[in-house]
């Protein structure tokens, strides 16, 4: 089966100007902020570019962070070393295109970042998201991830052990 979309890390050659998630904030970070958190460091950007049209379709960002042990449920920090701070990569940002969304893209992107998180160089335990309101929320809970901590809407999914179901 040919892919519909391909992940590929943002550069200069993506058109972004056309992209709409429905949340403004998201779609301006790619258009305007993006770029430099990638240049400076702050965060890796990878796009689904769609296969037939060439159209940026979606994104997501990952960084190095981590998090307090104590702040985790208990199921999540029984395999975990005492160390009082557990590495995680952190999903700064994820949003599809308003004509992409409901066909399983925000789905693909979450396991795609998942998948990059579980085979990097420097090891993260999990992956945290910092979901921008209930309806986000509920995406990450559908995907298996737990709220943790005292900030709302802060999701992590323990990645060791991961195996993607992908929907398309
Ligand atoms: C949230 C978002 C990324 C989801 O992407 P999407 O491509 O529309 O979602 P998918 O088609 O991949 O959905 C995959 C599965 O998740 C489910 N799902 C989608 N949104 C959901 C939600 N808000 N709550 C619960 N489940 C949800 C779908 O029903 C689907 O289930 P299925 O596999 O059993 O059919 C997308 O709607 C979006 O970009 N929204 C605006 C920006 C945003 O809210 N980003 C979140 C960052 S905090």
């Amino acid at each position: 089966m040919i892919a519909r979309f391909r992940i590929e890390l943002l550069s200069g050659e993506h058109n972004r100007s056309a992209f709409s998630c429905g949340v403004l904030a998201l779609d301006r970070y790619l258009k305007e902020q993006a770029s430099q958190d990638v240049r400076r460091r702050a965060a890796s950007c990878y796009v689904a570019i769609d296969n037939s049209s060439d159209s940026l379709a979606g994104y997501y960002t990952l960084s190095a962070a981590c998090t307090p042990l104590n702040e985790l449920p208990a199921q999540l920090t029984k395999g975990l070393p005492r160390y009082p701070s557990v590495p995680v990569a952190l999903l700064g940002r994820l949003a599809v295109d308003a004509t992409f969304q409901g066909c399983g893209l925000g789905a693909t992107l979450l396991a795609d970042a998942t998948l990059r998180a579980l085979r990097s160089e420097v090891a993260v335990a999990a992956l945290v998201v910092t979901a921008k309101d209930e309806q986000a929320e509920a995406f990450y809970r559908y995907h298996n991830f737990l709220n943790f901590g005292s900030l709302p809407h802060r999701l992590i999914l323990p990645i060791a052990g991961y195996k993607p179901v992908l929907s398309n």
